[in-house]
């Protein structure tokens, strides 16, 4: 049984304790301590039914624990990820995993050092609706792919304001267009170049972005918004096409993610008629934890692996250079 240490206790953390709650997960994990805030830890621990202390040596001290599940805002990650590793602690951590590949490099030598798993949180890579996506593109279903384009559109998250400083998250386009990247990433390898266009927020967040990716033979375009209006649905759209086929699919959920997603998934294989294509539902969020306490537990690579994690972040500090600069940027 792995023992987790929860680092923070915010909106994200929630969902992990929801996801350690998941059967195979329970059988595998557990989470031995909130790490945080009293206030909010305070309450998350006693959801969680165990204890809550304000540091990582506390918890070691006290509880003692394997892996640590940062849940904290992206601009501490790099201090809570070398922390843990020097304490020679396995280390799970919230996407983006940092705003610098300087950052990122800084926190894989100490996991590396250390001997200690790394891995991304990545949920994407885990939901049955975009995995099974991939997989068809992986598997040449659609053919020669002609065009790949994403879309995730929210309002401001509501539940906290660091966000807004882009020194803290980075804004819209490390926040969130580093899920659609990643999963694009995941599909296509490492694009040639990188051009985008967004709108930059008044305290200076890159809030609303097109990112377009180009390789040898695909190119991909990847909107994401962190500033949509109203009580605008939260958005999530991938359409693809090749050669053999179009995906649309479309998921929308309530403002600031909640209320229930109502999805539309449709194969239209060429020459035929369209056809469902909703996956079958799971959570992406106990799987994605799942995964990485095998990787612990066998002593194997973690399936999202850091390398990718620091090729995505190359991509996405090269979409911000872009957005500066007005310029393709080469990778
Ligand atoms: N995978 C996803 O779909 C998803 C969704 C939302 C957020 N995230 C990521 O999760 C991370 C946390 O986001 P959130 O929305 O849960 O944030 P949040 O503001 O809801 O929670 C942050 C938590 O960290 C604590 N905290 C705040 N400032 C801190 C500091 N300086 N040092 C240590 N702890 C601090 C807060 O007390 C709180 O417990 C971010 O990196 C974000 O990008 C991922």
């Amino acid at each position: 049984m792995i023992r987790v240490a929860l680092k923070g206790s915010g909106y994200i953390a929630d969902c992990h304790i929801n996801a350690f709650q998941n059967e195979e997960v329970k059988n595998i994990g557990k989470i031995v301590a909130v790490v945080g805030h009293p206030g909010s830890g305070m309450k998350a621990a006693a959801r969680v039914g165990c204890r809550f202390f304000e540091t990582l040596e506390e918890a070691e001290t006290e509880v003692g624990f394997d892996a640590v599940d940062i849940c904290t805002p992206t601009f501490t990650h790099e201090e809570y990820t070398v922390k843990a590793a020097n304490m020679g602690k396995h280390v799970f951590c919230e996407k983006p995993l940092a705003l610098s590949v300087e950052a990122f490099d800084r926190m894989y030598d100490a996991c590396k050092k250390n001997n200690v798993k790394f891995m991304a949180a990545q949920v994407l890579r885990y939901m049955s609706d975009f995995t099974r996506i991939a997989d068809v593109i992986r598997a040449g279903t659609l053919g020669r792919i002609h065009m790949y384009s994403s879309k995730r559109l929210s309002q401001h998250p509501a539940w906290s304001t660091w966000q807004r400083d882009p020194e803290k998250s980075g804004g819209g386009l490390y926040d969130i267009n580093v899920h659609d990247i990643d999963l694009a990433y995941s599909v296509f390898g490492m694009p040639k170049s990188v051009y985008a266009v967004g709108w930059k927020s008044p305290s200076g967040c890159w809030n609303h972005v097109a990112t377009s990716l180009k390789w040898e033979d695909v190119q991909a375009v990847c909107e994401c918004s962190l500033e949509m209006t109203g009580d605008f649905p939260f958005t999530a759209e991938i359409i693809v096409t090749g050669d053999k086929g179009s995906i649309d699919f479309i998921s929308k959920a309530g403002a600031n993610i909640k209320g229930e997603r109502r999805i539309s998934s449709r194969l239209y294989p060429a020459g035929s008629e369209g056809e469902d294509f909703k996956a079958p539902d799971n959570d992406g969020f106990a799987d994605e934890i799942r995964v990485f306490l095998e990787a612990v537990i066998n002593d194997t690579e973690p399936p999202v692996r850091p390398e990718e994690s620091r090729d995505v972040l190359k991509i996405i500090v090269a979409s911000h250079k872009s957005l500066e600069t007005g310029q393709v940027i080469e990778l």
